[in-house]
């Protein structure tokens, strides 16, 4: 042991009664120490899960692949088991909590034999901060404990906080016991994955996965699935979005909140650098958090927001100097990464890091690797693990316990045709109304099919704790209560032409739709009344540095009518899941833009609003 244990009855007995359950080898509990850090990389070495990546391109950094059958959530094993079915809703898997128990006490017996059981105490949020939550993950994995190190504040200094307090239990075991002089593979993990919230009893048991939001806890588990239930019985929201801050040149600064589901550009968006003569002009976004928000109301009346996690666990395919130069600084030092390409010289490698893939190339599943072989060199959903310190962009309050103040939240999904770059709702209902019925084409970030649309509300589909028509009406009491709430907007960067070819260029560029929010709630710049809400018209955007005529602009602030009626049918369809508990509110609000996509569009011009000229009949 490394230190003194607490005296912590709660804990104690919790770590007692799983060692007897679990029956490791060794107990080993975490003091977050850097010497503990190199210690276990060296392990995971030995065992075959890491290896060292050249130490003058890539210092302190590591990469592990995974079993193939281990690369993502798993959302169809998720299960959120409150006593009333009623309560996890129509959205989430349940189970009896007892059955589920029975199950689960059945398949972690004795699962960790022949492995060490780590104690990992973890702090959400700034240590110490009144609105921060303690965790403690038990594993028997050490890539989850070197993990956990850059995702969380970790270690002793959490359990000198927790003293004899309250904490939340997380329970995690790859599933992989090992037999006396059984050789070990480099990803043990299980077939079977269960990932299970208890929310009532606030605890969480995860068996079988390795991989991210299935084994590092603090992560979706406890930060969204566990916290979601907390705010929702304390009044508060945790939220599956990056937070930002954008600078103006008058030097004002305004905070924003925006939710896009599992890799649909948080983290690009959250690290934006804006265009050149953006940046001359005196823009600049910094980063408080990259996927995960709790917001709370403050003093003043407006919502407040802080980042509960310590690091990235990002998305590599796709990350390049050209999409996000903040990202890849992230990542050039002390960094895990999982299922990425490995180069000759021992770097790292995924598709669109660079434009020309380098000759040849060890891919994510250990084998030899050249261009044209027809497979990916790196997995869609490979990441890497980063400290938050280490990106460029980082705002100077990204710690600040209080939070930063909310002045906008987006909310948007991959969307290939039907929803306009960007709209702004005409009140808060009508922003609960577009966020409740936001859709996305699924991608690798979760198993299972990818590319097709479906309802994920406000991101939070596979994230929610509760019943989501509960949730749904926990935003609406948020806009009743609060006296200042931030302005609500939608964006979509995925619009693709006929030719499949996207219509919007995205990353830096989104600068330009960020800029029309911000100077929207600065009543600096116009807008007009559109069905769906304000839309920017064509001189309302700064397109300074990159000419977009107004054909594109039209093409891209479209309303087409019949894509918009199959559009309220499928939210109709979400409706009838819940229609036991949804908000009645939000029934009048899909009338309400019913009606107004009916009317014609002669009629915004009778009333004298110039509207974008492409919206169709
Ligand atoms: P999670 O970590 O899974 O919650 O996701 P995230 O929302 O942080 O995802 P991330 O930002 O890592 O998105 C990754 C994918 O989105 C990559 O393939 C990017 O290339 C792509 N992407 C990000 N921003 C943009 C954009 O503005 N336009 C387009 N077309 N693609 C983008
Ligand atoms: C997501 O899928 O939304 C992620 C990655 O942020 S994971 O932590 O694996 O859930
Ligand atoms: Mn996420």
């Amino acid at each position: 042991m490394s230190f003194e244990i607490p005296k912590n009855d709660k804990l104690l007995k919790w770590v007692e009664q799983v060692a007897a359950m679990c029956e490791p080898e060794k107990i080993h509990w975490c003091d977050g120490s850097q010497q503990e850090y190199d210690e276990m990389c060296a392990q995971l070495i030995k065992s075959g899960t890491f290896r060292k990546l050249n130490q003058e391109k890539r210092p302190n950094s590591y990469l592990a692949f995974s079993d193939p059958i281990d690369v993502a959530r798993v959302e169809d094993r998720t299960f959120i088991c409150s006593i009333s079915k009623n309560d996890a809703g129509p959205t989430n898997n349940w189970m009896p909590p007892k059955e589920m128990k029975d199950k689960l006490k059945n398949l972690f017996k004795g699962c960790m034999q022949g492995r060490t059981m780590y104690v990992i105490p973890f702090s959400m949020g700034p240590l110490g901060s009144p609105i921060a939550k303690i965790g403690v993950e038990i594993s028997d994995s050490p890539y989850v404990v070197v993990n956990m190190r850059i995702m969380t504040r970790m270690g002793k200094a959490v359990l000198d906080i927790l003293g004899d307090g309250d904490f939340i239990p997380c329970l995690h075991s790859i599933g992989a016991p090992l037999k006396p002089g059984e050789q070990d593979v480099p990803w043990p993990c299980n077939k079977e994955k269960y990932i299970v919230h208890f929310p009532e009893e606030r605890s969480i048991w995860s068996f079988g996965s390795g991989y991210g939001g299935n084994a590092l806890l603090g992560k979706k588990c406890l930060a969204l699935r566990i916290a979601s239930k907390i705010g929702y019985d304390e009044g508060w929201l945790a939220e599956h979005m990056l937070i930002l801050g954008v600078e103006s040149p008058q030097g004002e600064k305004s905070y924003v909140g925006a939710a896009f589901p599992s890799a649909c550009g948080k983290t690009n968006f959250a690290m934006l650098i804006p265009p050149q003569g953006f940046t001359d002009k005196g823009w600049k976004v910094t980063t408080i958090g990259d996927d995960i928000a709790w917001i709370k109301p403050g003093p003043d009346g407006r919502l407040y927001a802080i980042n509960p996690e310590y690091g990235y666990f990002g998305v590599a395919p796709g990350t390049s100097v050209m999409t996000n130069p903040n990202a890849m600084a992230s990542c050039a030092a002390n960094t895990i990464f999982t299922n990425v390409a490995l180069t000759e010289d021992d770097d790292v490698w995924w598709e669109g890091m660079t434009d020309e893939p380098p000759a040849k190339l060890t891919d994510w599943q250990g084998d030899a690797w050249t261009p044209g072989c027809g497979r990916p060199a790196a997995h869609p959903n490979a990441r890497f693990t980063s400290p938050a310190s280490q990106c460029p962009s980082i705002d100077p309050d990204w710690e600040n316990p209080k939070g930063v103040p909310l002045s906008a939240m987006i909310f948007g999904g991959r969307r290939k045709d039907t929803i306009p770059l960007v709209y702004q709702a005409f009140n808060w209902n009508f922003g609960v109304y577009l966020a409740a019925t936001l859709g996305s084409e699924t991608t690798a970030a979760a198993v299972g099919a990818t590319g097709n649309v479906r309802r994920d509300p406000f991101a939070m589909l596979p994230f929610c704790g509760y019943h989501m028509a509960d949730y749904f009406g926990h935003w609406l009491q948020v806009g009743r209560s609060v006296p200042k709430p931030p302005r609500i907007f939608s964006v979509n960067w995925f619009l693709k032409d006929d030719d499949g070819k996207f219509l919007w260029p995205g990353y830096g560029e989104n600068m330009r739709v960020l800029k029309w929010i911000v100077e929207r709630l600065q009543g600096r710049t116009g807008a007009v009344e559109s069905p769906l809400g304000w839309m920017p018209r064509y001189e309302d955007m700064d397109w300074d540095g990159l000419p977009v005529t107004r054909e594109k602009f039209n093409a891209l602030t479209s309303v087409d009518r019949e894509a918009w009626q199959t559009e309220v049918l499928s939210h109709e369809e979400l409706f009838l899941k819940m229609f036991d508990k949804l908000p009645k509110e939000l029934l009048r609000m899909r009338e309400l833009i019913i009606s107004s996509l009916w009317r014609s569009p002669e009629h915004w011009e009778q009333i004298g609003d110039v509207h974008p000229e492409g919206w169709n009949e």
